[in-house]
């Protein structure tokens, strides 16, 4: 077929059906490579695929024209969208370099003058350093089968008590907290806690509706909500993230913002974001649903315990293996997870969700690894 001819049959084609003839070309050229390739790696909790070359060229655009002023520091017209896509005012909406600076100064300020950082464990191992780091003392506190447990970390705030962190869903264990019990253990906590929920993989639950404990800012003005571009936008290179709080969260909220904002590049490819992203985040997070539930499915059949992920991963145990022994004998059959030692727990692994095709190898490697 000549060139001409070639593109002469997609005429009649609309843009949506050529867009959806391109995605299934380009999954299954990447199924095929995944087969193929001698090891994937699984350890990451990012998106594994480039991003959409629109958002990139808004970035390249913008670095081609406006970087030699400061962006606005203020990231109004994000921070509009942001608050429109939440509805929230902008005022409640900060925009920082990801998630981990919003938190972290989070941690900065309300751990001022020293106090107890408490967070279930094991968890983002940001979250001790983030309270070390501002002159506080971490308290972890077990989780029971891999979930939160609230009267434990109930239990756990004393007097001491600034900031009480909670990842959800829960990297690495995948285990998500409803908000109707996270409701309840935040208005059992008191006036001198500040709660700090680590949304990263939020997009990625299909419990209840993705802002579901966001809304809870508007009862709890001690209720930060962090969310992040790194994960299920695929951006994480462009370092941005948000926090949404309660229009009450007085000066809380505005003393989180980097002092001179996010740089230009990222702000632009934010907005492109914003503007085009949804129907693919909406395809990532039905991949990963469909592939979640494959995968937990066929565990069961496995010696492998695994609590009941809401993430874009899950958390294993290999009973008589350590988590080392289990990631080394993955390796050996082509799968590379994260070691869960790094994580908080020497007997666990944690192994991304991805497409159909990395599911198959990495369900393919356990066997192979526990028969
Ligand atoms: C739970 C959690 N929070 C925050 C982050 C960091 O987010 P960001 O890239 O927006 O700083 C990560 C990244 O691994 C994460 O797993």
């Amino acid at each position: 077929m000549g060139l001409l001819d070639y593109y002469r049959q997609f005429e009649d084609v609309d843009e949506e059906e050529l867009n959806r003839e391109r995605r299934a070309r380009r999954a299954r050229e990447r199924a095929l490579a995944l087969e193929q390739v001698p090891t994937i790696d699984l350890s990451g909790t990012e998106w594994p695929t480039f991003p959409n070359a629109e958002i990139m060229n808004a970035a390249i655009a913008a670095a081609r024209g406006r970087v030699n002023g400061y962006p606005d520091r203020h990231a109004e017209s994000i921070r509009r969208a942001l608050a429109d896509r939440h509805a929230v005012e902008p005022e409640q909406v900060v925009l920082g370099n990801g998630a981990a600076e919003l938190l972290q100064n989070a941690a900065l300020l309300l751990l001022r003058d020293g106090g107890d950082l408490v967070t279930p464990w094991p968890s983002y191992p940001l979250y001790p350093l983030m309270a070390q780091r501002a002159g506080g003392r971490p308290v972890p506190v077990e989780l029971a089968g891999g979930r939160v447990d609230v009267d434990a970390l109930s239990a756990a705030v004393g007097p001491r008590t600034r900031v009480v962190v909670i990842c959800n869903p829960n990297d690495p264990t995948g285990a998500y907290l409803d908000s109707q019990a996270l409701g309840a253990l935040l208005g059992a906590l008191p006036d001198h806690v500040h709660v700090l929920l680590d949304e990263a993989y939020v997009e990625f639950q299909d419990v209840e509706e993705v802002d579901a404990c966001l809304r809870l800012v508007d009862a709890f003005p001690r209720l930060l909500v962090f969310r992040t571009f790194s994960k299920i936008w695929g951006l994480s290179g462009l370092r941005a993230g948000y926090v949404i709080g309660s229009s009450a969260t007085g000066d809380v909220l505005g003393a989180l913002a980097p002092a001179l904002g996010v740089n230009v590049l990222t702000q632009a490819g934010l907005a492109q974001a914003l503007k085009i992203g949804d129907p693919e985040i909406a395809r990532r997070r039905a991949l990963v649903i469909e592939q979640r539930a494959r995968v937990q499915d066929r565990l069961h059949d496995l010696p492998v315990d695994a609590p009941d992920s809401q993430a874009n991963f899950v958390w294993m145990r290999a009973p008589g293996l350590s988590g080392a022994e289990l990631a080394g004998r993955l390796e050996r059959s082509g799968v590379i997870v994260a070691h869960g030692g790094a994580l908080g727990d020497e007997d666990h692994v944690r192994a991304a969700i991805r497409e159909a095709a990395a599911a198959d190898r990495l369900l393919t490697a356990l066997a192979n690894a526990t028969g």
